[in-house]
């Protein structure tokens, strides 16, 4: 079901430093930072030859970010983001299964502008993930 690998998301306390440190110190190509109200972050992607690195910063006072900074001050890897071909019919296949799913269970639109959702921790070897309905 699930399909290639999307991103690795890495929460970061200091996102200009790590802007900075991608760019100049690992000498990647680095997009610009982009708000995202709806999931309580401000997202940075990197592009590598094979996947993508998004880089979390808080945004708001509600950000699922800053609880997982409490914890891990010196930022850590957040999620991981496989593609599926259909998110409904995978979010239905899970749910039969006996995972769960983050929120109210519809998909939310990502940073990518494509459907998303999120997997409980719990049920994944403490790893989120998030499956991303991929555009072909
Ligand atoms: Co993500």
């Amino acid at each position: 079901m699930i399909g290639r690998l999307n991103h690795i998301a890495i929460a970061v306390p200091d996102l200009d430093a790590s802007i900075k440190q991608y760019k100049e110190t690992l000498g990647a190509i680095v997009g610009d930072p982009q708000d995202e109200p709806n999931h309580g972050v401000t997202v940075v992607f990197i592009n590598l030859p094979n996947t993508k690195i998004e880089l979390l910063y808080p945004l708001g006072k509600n950000s699922p970010i800053t609880n997982f900074l409490e914890k891990n001050p010196s930022g850590g890897i957040h999620h991981i983001c496989y593609e599926v071909s259909n998110i409904i019919k995978a979010r239905d296949k899970l749910i039969s299964e006996g995972a769960r799913i983050l929120g109210s269970g519809e998909p939310k639109i990502g940073a990518h502008g494509l459907p998303v959702l999120f997997l409980h921790p719990k049920d994944f070897n403490g790893c989120l993930i998030e499956l991303e309905e991929a555009t072909k």
